[in-house]
């Protein structure tokens, strides 16, 4: 389960909606993993890792979107930071990936949620605070 907390909310109503629709999407692709009852499910998974991977990708351009109307000067660190976890992302050939890699999906879910979790309380919560 890929909880989504309290203490991620920054404060700006927009972007907290987006962080958290990220954890709803990684934490539906975990369930599913995680359900031995289902089968034939990897497509599924797949479709939801690419979903994830979308709308992250859509996420960052409307957060760089509102760094710079606020004329955020942490803005470049950020978009570095983006743009090296999209490149990151679309490294991961999801197409091949099949079903004896339950381990591999899980690590990258991992991965991902903990990378979306550490920016945000380490510097999405400075774009409020430096405004
Ligand atoms: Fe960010």
């Amino acid at each position: 389960m890929i909880k989504w907390k309290e203490e991620y909310k920054i404060g700006v109503e927009q972007i907290d909606k987006q962080h958290q629709k990220l954890f709803e999407i990684a934490n539906e692709a975990y369930e599913l993993l995680k359900n031995d009852f289902c089968y034939d499910k990897f497509d599924r998974i797949i479709e939801i890792l690419t979903q994830l991977r979308d709308y992250a990708i859509y996420h960052f351009k409307s957060e760089e979107e509102y760094m710079l109307s606020i004329n955020y000067k942490g803005y470049p660190a950020q978009k570095e930071a983006h743009d090296s976890f999209v490149d990151k992302l679309n490294a991961v050939k999801l197409d091949t990936i099949d079903e004896n890699q339950n381990q591999y999906i899980l690590e990258l879910l991992d991965f991902i949620i903990n990378w979306i979790s550490n920016h945000i309380l380490g510097s999405d919560k400075l774009i409020v605070s430096q405004k």
